[in-house]
């Protein structure tokens, strides 16, 4: 299975950030581990003419459940596609809280995805308050049920465990909470996919730094992040790269 580092850069980034991705791929022309960065829509193209014939691919941040039509402002799958990508993050919990999106449509937006021949990057994570109500494992089993389509392979499905208090505090995860959540990811999937479901790379997001992230790698299947902050710098991204590469 090919580790993965992918970055989420959010609604961050112009035109000139695309330096970034120049120093990035100067640091990391053939690492052993593949390289994912989800910019803003405006930049999709332009970045992948920079990925093209390079280790690093190219991803949107979310996608339309429709295939076109009359959905002012939104993009599709298809459309993500043509403009050089190849997968897309869907159901990260900032779309969840700032959208009200829902499993029943993220799984539609799965569905979209495949259809137009990308990755679905499925984003899964208990609040604080389920943590400390000892709902984690219910949270989780509930989204991955439901947010995830019939038919997920490795070929067209990651998932990311993305706990919603750890995203952009600092803080993290214990290893052995992680090690629980991937476990139980990774049991969750077997069950209901069988040996399809052993190429489902699952990635942990969260406050994945340059100084936590090769311990986060040592953890059973933890196959990868999808690092927010952290990948907007070239140098703390590839010192994140380098980790997995070396993980
Ligand atoms: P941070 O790495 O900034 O915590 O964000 C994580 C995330 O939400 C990636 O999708």
């Amino acid at each position: 299975m090919r580790r993965l580092a992918a970055g989420n850069w959010k609604m961050n980034g112009v035109s000139a950030s695309l330096d970034e991705i120049r120093a990035l791929l100067a640091l990391h022309s053939d690492p052993a581990c593949e390289m994912l960065i989800c910019p803003p829509a405006t930049l999709l193209a332009p970045l992948a003419v920079l990925a093209a014939g390079t280790a690093l691919s190219v991803g949107g941040q979310d996608c339309h459940q429709n295939a076109s039509g009359a959905h002012t402002g939104d993009i599709s799958a298809a459309m993500l596609k043509d403009a050089g990508a190849g997968s897309v993050i869907l159901g990260h919990s900032e779309r969840r809280a700032d959208h009200g999106e829902t499993d029943q449509l993220v799984a539609q937006k799965a569905l979209a995805a495949r259809e137009a021949g990308l990755v679905a990057v499925i984003c899964l994570g208990e609040t604080e308050g389920e943590r400390d109500a000892g709902r984690t494992l219910d949270v989780i089993g509930a989204q991955l049920a439901g947010s995830v389509p019939d038919g997920a392979s490795g070929a067209n499905t990651v998932i990311a465990y993305e706990p919603v208090w750890a995203i952009g505090t600092g803080r993290v995860p214990t290893l052995d909470q992680i090690a629980e959540v991937h476990d139980f990811i990774s049991r969750s999937l077997n069950a209901r996919f069988g040996t399809a479901a052993g190429a489902i790379r699952l990635l942990y997001g969260g406050s994945v730094k340059p100084s936590n992230a090769a311990e986060i790698f040592e953890v059973p299947h933890v196959h990868g992040a999808l690092v927010g902050g952290a990948s907007l710098k070239a140098s703390d991204f590839g010192t994140i790269v380098a980790a997995l590469s070396a993980a």
